[in-house]
């Protein structure tokens, strides 16, 4: 059947990827971000004097300083760090105390730390990512800990923390001259005694004279409304995101939604990762919503650091964001509720994906029309798949919709194909690496938000860009792809229902 609807896509000027978008500039720059393997303080419940704090991160800054100048060499007009790059982990919040600074704000104050260094004591940290940027001539986004006094009160109401100081987990931006010119306290913590929320969510956003605006958030701050739609919704196309992300596949590996956010808000993200095996943080890129520069290391790589370049578009401003535009379609399949379902539609079952109780249907021939519902939220799936000679890897298509609950609170709905973990129905939602089996497929949802993270993940940490991603009226979305590369192991739809988030 052909689909001949029109389509609406809700806050992207063109959420039909496999076509070109009309750049809104022919400019282009250079991006760099740096995948680093944190040098860490051994024991991190124990306080250090200010000389011993900085004496370690110098270790840090020096492999900082050897990348900026990398990157300066490969044209780079700006190189992104990543979160608790300069101090590591686990700290409490007197034991962090020798490593914060004072970072002053820039939007009230100008100050250069490398050339004006006597203007603030104890700001060593930021003199010498000032001069970093300086002496390569780039942008140099770091993730530090601020400490900030604020008035003891009596009032029960007043949110200074008792001790009379905040701490705040902190990107700080310097420009190419070295002047500090963006200061972002992260909002959405994640365990992270040592800091703070912010009493009010910052929204943070810096000017460049090569690439326009860029949006800056951290980490946890991915999976949330704010700051980062706040951002969104100011027009803001270019995100910085440092992070310390620990991998959870099927659903949450870090290249994984890093490119679904990507391609879901039609944006460029900046993203840097801390590289530690122990900790299963691995997974930087420099995403534009066309294409993909990015790294992730596989099991058995040696536990390095990694640079990446790559030239990319400048974005403008998305005028159209917020508003609704019409995209005529093409796709011959079948579409929503007009799909015949299979003559014999295999039974549901739970199994645990990501602490979460997912229906899944499993996929029973080599080709077929899924369906599969949570509730009243459903997913469907047309595949063909290709199994190697003597593979018998089960899949599976799964729904969930409902709030996630386990380390971190929010509301979510899922639609995924995932490849199972073993030859048992129950390990469906396992997390698996690699598969053989390729795949054609329509998977689809009505998904209750217009926030629709797609992504295609293949076999060994593998990205492949979905042909078509589409919004419909009624709040379908649709991901058609064809032909894959390498072995599926995760397509999903992964939906963000902030406005429950607090329900
Ligand atoms: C931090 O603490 C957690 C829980 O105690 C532990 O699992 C983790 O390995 C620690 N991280 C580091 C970097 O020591
Ligand atoms: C920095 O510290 C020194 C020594 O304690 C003090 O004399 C000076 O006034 C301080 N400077 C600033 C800008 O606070």
């Amino acid at each position: 059947m052909l689909l001949d609807v029109v389509l609406w896509v809700a806050f992207a000027s063109n959420w039909a990827f496999g076509q070109t978008e009309a750049i809104t500039s022919d400019l282009t720059y250079v991006a760099a971000v740096y995948e680093h393997r944190v040098i860490l303080n051994p024991d991190p419940h124990i306080p250090l004097s200010r000389l011993d704090a900085l004496q370690h991160m110098r270790k840090n800054l020096a492999v900082f300083e050897e990348q900026a100048d990398l990157a300066a060499r490969q044209g780079a007009q700006i190189i992104v760090f990543p979160e608790d790059g300069l101090h590591g982990f686990n700290f409490s919040r007197s034991s962090i105390s020798g490593y914060l600074e004072t970072i002053p704000d820039p939007e009230k104050e100008k100050w250069n730390p490398c050339t004006e260094s006597e203007k603030f004591n104890n700001t060593e940290v930021q003199q010498q990512l000032s001069c970093m940027a300086r002496r390569h001539n780039l942008y140099v986004v770091a993730n530090m800990g601020d400490v900030q006094p604020c008035p003891l009160q009596t009032d029960p109401t007043s949110s200074c923390p008792t001790d009379g100081r905040w701490q705040f987990n902190t990107n700080v931006v310097f420009r190419s001259d070295g002047l500090l010119v963006a200061r972002y306290h992260k909002q959405n913590l994640y365990f992270e005694d040592a800091f703070d929320t912010p009493p009010q969510p910052e929204i943070i956003s810096f000017e460049t004279t090569f690439a326009g605006r860029f949006g800056l958030i951290t980490c946890f701050d991915i999976l949330f409304y704010e700051p980062k739609v706040t951002l969104l919704e100011m027009g803001v196309r270019q995100l910085i995101f440092p992070t310390a992300w620990m991998n959870q596949l099927p659903l949450l590996d870090t290249i994984q939604f890093q490119r679904a956010f990507s391609l879901g808000s039609h944006v460029t993200l900046l993203a840097a990762n801390i590289r530690s095996d122990r900790l299963i943080m691995t997974g930087s890129g420099i995403y534009t919503p066309f294409a993909a520069t990015y790294h992730h290391a596989q099991s058995g790589d040696p536990e390095e650091g990694r640079l990446l370049v790559a030239r990319i578009p400048v974005l403008g401003v998305a005028t159209e964001y917020g508003q609704v535009q019409r995209i005529a379609a093409d796709l011959s399949y079948c579409h929503h509720d007009d799909c015949p379902s299979d003559p014999t539609p295999s039974s549901t079952i739970t199994s645990t994906m990501m602490h979460d109780p997912f229906k899944f249907v499993l996929l029973a021939n080599t080709e077929g029309n899924l369906k599969v519902c949570d509730g009243a939220f459903c997913c469907r799936l047309q595949f063909k798949r290709s199994p190697k000679s003597n593979s018998d890897e089960l899949y599976a298509l799964g729904a969930f919709a409902g709030t996630h609950t386990v380390n971190g609170r929010y509301a979510v709905q899922v639609c995924a194909v995932v490849r199972c973990a073993g030859p048992e129905a129950s390990s469906c939602g396992q997390e698996i690496e690699e598969a053989e089996t390729t795949f054609d497929f329509v998977l689809e949802g009505e998904f209750g938000t217009n926030y629709v993270y797609p992504s295609v993940l293949v076999s060994r940490y593998i990205l492949e860009q979905p042909e078509r991603v589409e919004k419909s009226t009624g709040g379908w979305v649709t991901m058609k792809h064809s032909n894959t590369e390498g072995g599926l192991v995760t397509a999903c739809l992964y939906g963000r229902v902030y406005h429950l988030d607090n329900k």
